[in-house]
């Protein structure tokens, strides 16, 4: 007997790795891991498996070995190009790490935590909070992604310019490797410089090296005051320039600087209808301050923005004056990403470029769309500190989604050669998964691409991990 193609002998041993709990094929059980949190992919697997322990894990991984069963590494679900979705349902196995998901210890002495993978982002930074220190790491996801999936996609967010980004805050990491042997980096040494930083090869390989079982992060002091101000400014390139005069003005202590180009208003509103915006203008700017008790951020931030709008750089500025004034502020910039999904398909991108180039880039982009898809409509925003801006394109209403699909495409490839001409990234933050990696293969110059072809080669050379995702098809790379 067989299910999905499976033979029932492999399905028995699969269970026998993971236990009957840790074992789901049925179609209803599954879908929540083969589809995307937009709603724009869907993939196909032969199990979904759970293992609730890092041996388990290890059993699941050699057992595949055995079987050739390909492997697709799990957290949240939350990535937004496809990485943990076998879009092409090559009749691989999804490996969550939902049930491993233990905080396994706190050490506010050291300032640091270890959890397990499958551990959600928001109860890391809640259990660092309780010893009163901070996990930076800060994105609309926080509530349902992982720390295993933070590590594997490198996930940036809104607090990179100060804390930088995962790559950045981890410590340590546990890997199941793609034989299944367990490798252990957990030290919780903050200087270790014995050779190649391994860890560094795990943090941001999308799934396509090894399963992580295990991670160590670097936590902070929580912050004593945090000022958090709503600003109205005439164009991005005051925007640029106010950030520039910030960073000075306000001793380096922003923790958040986000665009808002105005345009995106509307689909915060498609999420809840009573928000507003708190200023009117072309370019809307969230700042937050942080700093420990002794500083008058405040005042800081008033002297700074007194200056500021003398000088013609803002138009207008609104403090909030409560944590639910600050939440306000951020619901705007939350709810915006939240609509565009609600709308439905839409180009969706995460470009980076030299933080000066950013009123270039959205020029061009803008001028693009406008010349060559009249009637599609660019929103811009982003993590203006990093250089790092989403310009995303929504289709005119009525078009049917196929026309838009492949609209959509030729807009993509445009602004990917708009942020390529000006020596930018096609991928700040999302990484490059299962819809990025033609245009990925594509810029990347021989020597790179022997390197990484070499580094899977060496670490999965069954092609076990994650196929389909970062490199474009296993088979050219054996
Ligand atoms: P998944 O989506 O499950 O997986 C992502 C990739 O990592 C896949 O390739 C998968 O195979 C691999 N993977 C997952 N877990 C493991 C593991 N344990 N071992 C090995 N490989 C693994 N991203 C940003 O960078 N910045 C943002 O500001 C941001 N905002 C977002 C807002 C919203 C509303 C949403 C829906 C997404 C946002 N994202 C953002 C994207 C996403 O949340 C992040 O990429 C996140 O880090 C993914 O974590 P996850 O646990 O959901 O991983
Ligand atoms: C954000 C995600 C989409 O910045 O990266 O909201
Ligand atoms: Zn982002």
């Amino acid at each position: 007997m067989t299910v999905h193609g499976i033979p029932s002998e492999v399905l028995a041993a699969l269970a026998g790795a993971v236990g009957p709990m840790g074992v789901t094929v049925d179609a209803a059980g599954m879908t929540k891991y083969l589809g995307d949190w937009s709603g724009d992919h869907h993939g196909g697997a032969v199990a979904v498996l759970k293992p609730a322990s890092v041996t388990e894990v290890q059993a699941v991984v050699k057992l595949c070995g055995a079987l050739g069963l390909r492997i697709i590494p799990q957290g949240g679900n939350t990535g937004l190009v496809a990485g943990a979705v076998d879009i092409e349902a090559r009749g691989a196995v999804v490996v969550s790490l939902e049930r491993l998901n233990a905080i396994r210890l706190v050490d506010a002495g050291n300032f640091i935590l270890q959890a397990d993978a499958g551990c959600i982002l928001q109860h890391i930074k809640d259990a660092a909070e309780e010893q009163d220190c901070l996990f930076p790491l800060a994105l609309g996801a926080q509530g349902s992604c992982q720390i295993g999936g933070n590590a594997a996609s490198n996930a940036g967010g809104v607090n990179v310019l100060r804390y930088g980004m995962a790559r950045d805050l981890i410590l340590g990491l546990e890997v199941v490797l793609a034989d299944g042997e367990l490798w252990n980096g957990l030290s919780g040494l903050r200087k270790d410089n014995c050779g190649y930083d391994l860890k560094q090869l795990f943090i941001g390989s999308e799934g396509t090296l090894g399963i992580i079982t295990g991670v160590e992060v670097k936590l902070f002091p929580k912050p004593a005051r945090v000022e958090t101000a709503y600003l109205g400014v005439a164009s991005f390139e005051a925007a640029v320039a106010l950030f520039r005069e910030a960073r000075r003005g306000c001793s380096d202590l922003i923790s958040a600087f986000e665009i808002i180009g105005s345009e995106c208003i509307d689909l915060a509103r498609l999420i809840d209808a009573n928000i507003v915006a708190p200023v009117d203008a072309p370019v809307h700017v969230l700042i937050e301050l942080s700093s420990g008790g002794a500083v008058d951020l405040r005042a800081m931030l008033v002297e700074f923005l007194a200056d500021a709008m003398e000088k013609g750089l803002i138009t207008a500025a609104l403090f909030a004056e409560s944590g639910a004034q600050a939440k306000a502020f951020w619901a705007i910039r939350e709810g915006l990403v939240e609509g565009q999904a609600k709308r439905g398909y839409h180009v969706r991108t995460d470009l980076a470029v030299r933080i000066l180039d950013i009123p270039a880039l959205i020029d061009q982009a803008r001028r693009f769309v406008a010349l060559e898809h009249p009637g599609w409509l660019p929103q811009a925003y982003g993590h203006a500190g990093d250089g790092n801006i989403h310009f995303n394109v929504l289709p005119p209403l009525g078009l049917a989604e196929r026309d838009a699909r492949t609209a959509g495409a030729d807009i993509t490839a445009g602004l990917y050669q708009i942020v390529n001409s000006l020596g930018g990234s096609i991928s700040a933050e999302h990484g490059i998964g299962r819809t990025r990696h033609s245009a990925f293969w594509a810029g990347l110059a021989p020597p790179h691409r022997r390197l990484i072809t070499a580094l899977k080669n060496a670490l999965d050379p069954a092609g076990l991990m994650n196929p389909g995702c970062l490199f474009p098809s296993m088979e050219t790379f054996s």
